[in-house]
């Protein structure tokens, strides 16, 4: 972020929000300590909203529904109320963890072979652009159904800042100015996307001020009633443009959308408990399982960037990525193997196959098949994103993670709402081994079926310590998503980085296919990628990916936390 609207956003916090100076405001990368509650997330304003409810009295979940709704006025392409996302809450009074899926959903109407052409083969952009790749949104029905059940304050409290940032607007930043050039074509073609997102058709610049006059309303029906956005006026006016313009969504996808409890997914790592996303996201599960794969690897007394530790780090993403590409998809249609995957007896195993002279081609690298994964854990089966993190004074804790999927999403409003809407049915393999935006490819546990939740890569996670809450950590960067919390994971955990080293570390991410070790441009040392190109690693430099937002507790019970140097957002603390 430009240093203007850094000193723009801090303008904000003493004079908008009346938080006084004694309150701990880090920009991205910084570390920041306090005691009580802190509010981490990828948009300043959105973090001081968070804070503000904490202050208000509201506990962690009205603070992260309060930045989540933020969030979805000041970062519209990233996440927002069009979309849908997980969530992860641990209440301190009882140690219970639950997590929230209220991903999008396949409409009633979507078919397996809906985004090819009469002769089988892809049509481009027909799963990423316009209404046909919008999946159902499920972000009001989560944070309705968290805040009902768990929230302290009233809903109304919580949503009334989202109301004014919209209605008020808010100075654009960087990162916002370069989504809208990035995405122009497909927001100039769409009416009211244009009206909202372009100024007659060219993109903001950074010092602009955006106003969302009709989302500014939408928030307010929400705020009086959340059942409105799936069976009210909101509901009709997103299901009247889907017909005019070709989309599948109906009012009776609306209407029969639930958010569901999960129970997390946990293992065990070096005396913590590490618990993130279950199915239908992939994320907890490969988290575990490279975690697994990394606590027999003995390479703890390695420093952090060695060849040796990025070799086998990259070695292990090859076979957790070759898993999802096969096993993972949503648990209320295929069974996904979970158990076996977290296994640590089954990353034993799979171990036995890394070589530390010798990277393996990812044609070399194969899923284990469903028999070989029987062997382990018996245990039956059940069945441009945004992170933020919350920890209130009694140490609940809210770690979330939502998305409109790619930049702007489909880069349509539904006309009259401001409502950004998702391309999220880009995440289904759309046929076999073709690849989706991010690279990932699958089969048919992710096919498209109706009413099926789309395969997805988000993390929320949740570290406890002897029962007590450690760290909440998560970020957005699709298919580097699991790759880039396990780094931070292992950057805070085992090599006791403080907050703001752990977020901004340089990152490796191997997704198996395609067959590259992506590093950060300029993160590593030359003569370290060199030693990894010597053992077969491809190695291809790339601009820096992924915006974590990072809290964790320290023995003393203060907090420390920090927002991704990469994104231009905050960590605040009282
Ligand atoms: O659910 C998923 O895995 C993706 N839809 C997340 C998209 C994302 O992180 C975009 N950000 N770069």
């Amino acid at each position: 972020m430009q240093h203007r609207q850094k000193t723009i956003a801090l303008a904000w916090v003493f004079l908008s929000t009346g938080i006084g100076p004694q309150v701990a405001w880090g920009i991205s990368g910084q570390t920041i300590r306090s005691d009580r509650g802190m509010v981490t997330s990828a948009y300043p304003l959105a973090s001081d909203v968070g804070l503000s409810i904490l202050r208000k009295g509201g506990n962690a979940v009205d603070a992260a529904v309060a930045t989540t709704l933020a969030v979805s006025v000041v970062e519209p392409f990233s996440a927002g109320i069009g979309g849908g996302g997980f969530l992860l809450l641990r209440q301190a009074a009882t140690g219970d963890l639950k997590a929230l899926d209220f991903r999008e959903k396949a409409p009633l109407k979507a078919t397996a072979t809906m985004y090819l052409d009469a002769q089988g083969k892809v049509r481009p952009n027909a799963s990423t652009d316009g209404f046909l790749s919008v999946g159902v949104p499920g972000t009001i029905a989560g944070l309705s159904e968290v805040q009902q059940r768990y929230g302290r304050l009233p809903w109304s409290t919580v949503v009334a800042p989202a109301v004014g940032l919209a209605e008020r607007g808010f100075i654009v930043s960087n990162r916002l100015a370069q989504a809208t050039r990035d995405r122009l074509p497909m927001l100039d073609r769409n009416p009211a996307a244009r009206t909202i997102f372009t100024r007659n058709g060219q993109p903001f610049n950074p010092g602009d001020r955006l106003t969302q006059k009709d989302l500014g309303r939408t928030l307010r029906i929400i705020a009086k009633n959340p059942q409105d956005f799936y069976t009210g006026e909101i509901a009709s006016a997103i299901t009247r443009d889907m017909q005019r313009n070709g989309g599948l969504v109906t009012l009776e996808d609306l209407k029969t959308y639930k958010p569901t409890w999960r129970s997390p997914v946990c293992g065990s790592f070096k005396q913590m408990q590490v618990c993130s996303m279950p199915p239908p996201s992939s994320g907890g599960v490969h988290l575990i399982q490279l975690l697994n794969l990394w606590s027999g690897s003995k390479l703890e007394s390695q420093p952090r960037h060695s060849p040796d530790a990025l070799h086998f780090m990259a070695e292990s993403m090859k076979i957790a990525y070759a898993d999802r590409a096969i096993h993972l998809g949503d648990p209320g249609f295929v069974r996904v193997p979970v158990a076996a995957l977290i296994d640590p007896a089954y990353a034993a195993q799979r171990s036995r196959e890394i070589s530390m002279g010798r990277a393996r081609a990812a044609a070399e690298v194969k899923a284990s098949s469903p028999e070989f994964l029987r062997r382990f854990s018996k245990k039956t089966e059940s069945t441009e994103t945004s992170h933020l993190s919350v920890v209130d004074p009694d140490r609940n804790a809210v770690s979330l993670t939502f998305t409109v999927n790619l930049n702007f999403g489909a880069g349509v409003v539904a006309a009259g709402t401001g409502i950004l809407l998702n391309n999220e049915m880009d995440d289904f393999a759309i046929a076999p081994n073709t690849p989706n935006a991010f690279g990932l490819v699958g089969q048919q546990a992710n096919a498209i079926a109706p009413g099926k939740i789309p395969l997805s890569s988000m993390t929320p996670t949740i570290v406890t310590e002897g029962g007590q809450f450690k760290l909440a950590v998560g970020s957005p960067g699709g298919s580097t998503i699991i790759t880039t919390v396990f780094q931070i994971l292992l950057n805070s955990l085992v090599y006791k980085m403080d907050a703001g080293q752990a977020v901004s570390a340089p990152r490796i991410h191997n997704q198996w296919l395609p067959d590259r070790l992506r590093v950060e441009k300029d993160g590593f040392d030359p003569s370290v990628l060199k030693a990894l190109q010597a053992k077969g690693q491809v190695v291809e430099e790339r601009s820096p990916w992924g915006n974590a937002n990072l809290i964790l507790v320290k023995p003393d019970n203060t907090l420390e936390g920090a927002a991704d140097p990469r994104g231009e957002g905050s960590a605040v603390g009282y």
